[in-house]
């Protein structure tokens, strides 16, 4: 019933954490058992390591929430080292405990095509379930063309990656540009396996009393409720273009948020801000999933992409006496 495949990956639900919103899972399994999620997707890791941007970079918003965190993290090599055993331990526990396991996904970002491809390759080897390719991190540009603000260097990159990668590779679409849906074709174009739709809007916040911007680089990506039904639309409008799996992200925090992702045709969705404030929410969702679809008697994949299907009014015109008065 709850059951979901992300093109050759298979889940035993579609509840996933979003990337750097639950660090690798470690930090959270004291909450919930972790075993029962569809997958762990880990904050970015790239191949050196970043300090991040300087403080302020977080501020909740109504509805929602700034960062500018600039993909802080140590480094590919400590990450194989410490981080990744840790999430194959959460995984073997599910396994152990549920017959299953939750999958696992490496959110890699680069400044270069060279970084991602290096770091497609040393993931790989580790046995990765999959990649999640960031294109579209809002904090860290310095002047430079985000990869996913352009379909020529998404497909470029995404191409690139593949050619290293031995797992499924999604890519990890941005919201802030004017058309959506002729990036994740690029994406598609360039062999990937599957898109995440969609990183952070990007959003600013004034503080007036202090004649200056909360945060400290100015601007940051805004997440939460407030950009879910941003997120559902492009959901929708891609899941029309492509036929490559979608992993749901933006806002989702309960059940129905998932499920109406899914009839805008994800196979999966990733949570995320809202667990800042219940970290045990993912495992929660999947005991209401069950019940709301074993209540309506169907199953994810019956949902998925229902919504495609139902036809769409049409505009209507003015009449000519109308227009005249
Ligand atoms: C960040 O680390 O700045 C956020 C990551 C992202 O938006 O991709």
């Amino acid at each position: 019933m709850l059951a979901t495949e992300l093109g050759s990956l298979s889940l035993s639900n579609p509840v996933l954490s979003a990337s750097g919103t639950f660090g690798s899972g470690w930090e959270g399994r004291q909450f919930s058992d972790l075993g029962r999620v569809g997958g762990l997707v880990s904050k970015t890791v790239t191949l050196r390591p970043r300090p991040g941007n300087p403080p302020p970079r977080i501020v909740e918003t109504p509805s929602g929430m700034l960062n500018s965190i600039g993909l802080e993290n140590k480094g590919v090599d400590y990450f194989l080292a410490e981080t990744w055993p840790r999430m194959q331990q959460i995984a073997a526990d599910g396994l152990a405990a549920h017959g299953a396991r939750p999958r696992l996904l490496i959110n890699i970002g680069g400044e270069s095509v060279d970084d991602f491809v290096q770091l497609a390759a040393r993931f790989s080897a580790a046995g990765v379930d999959a990649l999640e390719v960031n294109l579209s991190c809002p904090n860290v540009q310095e002047g430079k063309l985000l990869f996913s603000t352009d379909p020529r260097l998404t497909e470029q990159a995404v191409r690139a990656v593949k050619q290293v990668a031995t797992v499924p590779v999604f890519a990890k679409l941005s919201p802030n540009v004017t058309d959506v849906v002729a990036i994740a074709r690029a994406a598609e174009q360039g062999g990937a396996d599957g898109v995440t739709a969609i990183n952070t809007l990007i959003g600013m916040k004034i503080d007036w009393r202090k004649r200056r911007p909360v945060i400290a680089r100015g601007i940051g990506g805004l997440s939460g409720p407030a950009i879910h039904p941003v997120a559902v639309r492009m959901v929708y409008e891609i899941a029309r273009a492509v036929r490559i799996p979608i992993l749901a992200a933006g806002g989702a925090r309960s059940a129905e948020d998932v499920l109406e992702f899914v009839c805008a045709g994800a196979s999966a969705v990733q949570i995320g801000t809202a667990m800042f404030t219940d970290p045990a929410l993912m495992v929660a969702i999947v005991d209401d999933l069950r019940q709301l679809l074993t209540g309506h008697g169907t199953t994810i994949r019956e949902l998925r992409g229902a919504a495609l299907a139902h036809p769409l009014a049409p505009v209507l015109a003015c009449k000519p006496a109308e227009v005249a008065r």
